[in-house]
């Protein structure tokens, strides 16, 4: 079967590093590129961290550096959550032949695109400005993108701001140009969507303990561990839904719905980016009731969990190696 030719843009983030793990562990695509982007940590980490990632999963595409700020907003980032370096202090070298890709990542999306010929999909798992200076300098990219499933938005409480998501709270204005800029399938995984689905304590168990040969092995028992001692100071800061004895997790739960769509139920609405609120700046505003002449996204409104861990779970044990 003809892989699906993918760019992810990511700001990683453990959940990023979890997400780049499950697409690339599906076998499901040609992943054409990786574009960092500002986000959980400053750009010097989340490229890092990418560049790393795409060597320890073996993907064998470009890492392009992007935005290192938003458009406007300028905001704290979320070392709380992972770690000062991005990866919840996992510790790395990169290999000598690890080197960033000549250009920017918003020319590398439109060249890709125009390559593609209308079969590229985008993954956007961080703040949106990598794909907002896209659009504004090549206005047609829209068309010749297939699908565009992003990790970002809240449609109901937030977890940065009171209704902001993370990524689009950090970069409202990017958000607002992506919601309408004309992209003709659009996937918002919103914060509610992600609350939909877990891996239990018991679940996470095997986890904790894969064989060393599994290449998501250490990283992923350090992501267990940190997040074991993080609920405490968390539950402090009120990030809510972190406090589960559970593993909850964002950018997997987009990665999810790009591998298999079927795995959640959708409505169509009209979404905008609130980019002038007092208190609601960064808030996705969903035209549930139907006002607007059009709609612009498609937002998972149920989850199917079994289908994530079993999805989850799959793309974990491709990692798995002979005893060398
Ligand atoms: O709100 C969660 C999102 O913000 C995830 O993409 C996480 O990695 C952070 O970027
Ligand atoms: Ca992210």
């Amino acid at each position: 079967m003809l892989k699906r030719p993918l760019i992810i843009d990511c700001d990683p983030g453990i959940d990023d590093a979890e997400c780049l793990m499950m697409v690339q562990g599906s076998g499901q695509f040609d992943i054409r590129g990786i574009t960092a982007v500002h986000g959980n940590v400053p750009l010097d980490f989340t490229s890092k961290n990418a560049l790393f990632l795409s060597k320890m999963y073996e993907m064998d595409c470009p890492v392009y550096k992007g935005a290192e700020k938003a458009f406007i907003q300028r905001l704290p980032r979320a070392e709380y959550v992972h770690g000062n370096n991005g990866l919840i202090g996992f510790e790395y070298e990169l290999p000598e032949d690890a080197q960033f890709a000549e250009g920017h990542a918003w020319d590398f999306i439109w060249e890709e695109a125009v390559k593609q010929n209308g079969e590229l999909e985008i993954l956007a798992i961080g703040p949106l400005t990598n794909l907002a200076i896209a659009v504004m300098k090549h206005p047609e990219l829209p068309k010749l993108v297939k699908n565009l499933v992003i990790m970002g938005g809240a449609a109901g409480n937030g977890n940065f701001g009171v209704y902001s998501e993370y990524n689009i709270a950090q970069d409202p204005h990017a958000c607002e140009i992506v919601l309408q800029a004309g992209f003709p399938n659009f996937t918002m995984v919103d914060l509610n969507a992600c609350h939909m689905v877990h891996l239990t304590r018991e679940e996470c168990e095997p986890l904790r303990n894969l064989p060393q040969t599994n290449r998501f092995a250490a990283l992923c028992k350090r992501m267990l561990e940190f997040e074991d001692k993080n609920k405490e100071k968390l539950a402090e800061i009120g990030d809510g839904f972190l406090v589960s004895e559970d593993h909850y997790t964002c950018d997997p739960v987009a990665a999810a719905v790009l591998i298999d769509p079927e795995i959640a139920q959708y409505v169509e609405k009209y979404v905008f980016c609130d980019c002038a609120g007092e208190m609601t700046e960064g808030q996705t505003v969903i035209d549930w009731l139907g006002f607007a002449p059009f709609k612009n996204v498609k937002i998972p409104v149920a989850m199917d969990r079994e289908k994530f861990k079993e999805i989850y779970f799959r793309c974990v044990k491709s990692y798995d190696r002979e005893e060398c």
